[in-house]
């Protein structure tokens, strides 16, 4: 398995992992030949860059794995993407940007990929929120001009980029819990989890909490096969309880992630990521290119 050209997928959302994606890659096993399966798969970035042979990816968020599987089912491509976001960004800039907000309604009545794609790409801050009723309720970016030939140009690659990765691939897509995800591994699969981080996100399709977490735990020490899951260690404030008294049992390295909050510097917050593991990592001298900053990387044992 090789680490090529970058995939920046085209949906973007929250606890995204594109910078993560080079040391999650450098630590999967190199005799791995098997499905590589991600119950929580959000943007599918890492999926995507990895680029298994074989892949189940799903989450709860039924509009994130429908937008995957129209684009693996040709339903949508990149051609129809540019002429959608050109037609309705045209709309947008006139309306000084109220036609967001028809959009809106419209996909919170018929849930259409594109315009889930569309208020993604639109929206404040780029977030994926829902309110109880599993509407989608983030404002508008304030910039009728949002979609500029040069982000439509830019949405369509990746867009494409993505259809590449899958066309190689034999990809599956599912709407479901964690618990149901997990139980299709076998002994030579590899099971990557980035679940919701605790306390951090809450909402309708992004709720976790201690028993969440717990029953994590129990699914996959169930299994049969290797696993990777990502979560936070600490950061200058607090350290992840449930580093100490579930996951200890288990390898764990970390390494340092900044998560922007706002564009300034001072709103950054360093947050120390962890990755825990139930096999002993070494760096797998195949994946190209292999990052700078394994230097960085310490082992917990
Ligand atoms: C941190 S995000 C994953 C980010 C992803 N690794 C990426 O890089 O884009 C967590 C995802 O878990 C999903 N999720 C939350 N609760 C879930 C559950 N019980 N079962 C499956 N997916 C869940 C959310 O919808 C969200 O997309």
């Amino acid at each position: 398995m090789n680490y090529f050209r970058k995939i920046v997928p085209p949906i973007k959302c929250q606890g995204i992992k594109t910078k993560l994606v080079p040391w999650i890659s450098a630590i999967i096993p190199e005799d791995f030949d098997g499905t590589w399966i991600e119950p929580f798969m959000g943007s599918g970035v890492v999926a995507f860059n990895i680029r298994p042979k074989k892949a189940i990816l799903a989450d709860t968020n039924p509009h994130l794995i429908s937008f995957y599987r129209s684009l693996s089912e040709g339903i949508i491509n990149a051609g129809l993407v540019r002429d959608f976001l050109q037609d309705e960004g045209e709309k947008l800039l006139k309306s000084d940007g109220e036609y967001y907000y028809t959009v809106r309604d419209r996909f919170n009545s018929e849930g259409n990929s594109l315009d889930f794609l569309f208020l993604n790409r639109s929206c404040f801050n780029g977030m994926i929120r829902f309110n109880r009723k599993g509407g989608f309720n983030v404002p508008f970016c304030r910039k009728p001009n949002r979609f500029a030939p040069a982000l439509i140009t830019k949405i369509t690659n990746q867009v494409q980029a993505i259809s590449d990765a899958m066309s190689i691939g034999e990809y599956e897509f599912h709407i479901q819990p964690f618990s149901d995800t997990i139980k299709y591994a076998n002994e030579n699969d590899i099971i990557y989890c980035d679940p919701p981080y605790i306390g951090r996100h809450v909402e309708y399709f992004n709720g976790w909490d201690e028993h969440e977490e717990l029953k994590l735990e129990d699914a996959l020490s169930s299994q049969n096969c290797r696993f990777i899951l990502s979560t936070w260690h600490h950061n200058d404030f607090r350290r992840n309880s449930f580093i100490d008294s579930l996951w200890s049992k288990y390898h764990i390295l970390t390494r340092e992630h900044f998560y922007h909050v706002g564009g300034k510097e001072k709103n950054r917050n360093p947050m120390i990521e962890a990755l825990v593991t139930d096999f002993e990592a070494s760096f797998n001298k195949n994946v190209k290119p292999i990052p700078e900053q394994l230097q960085f990387f310490t082992s917990e044992a």
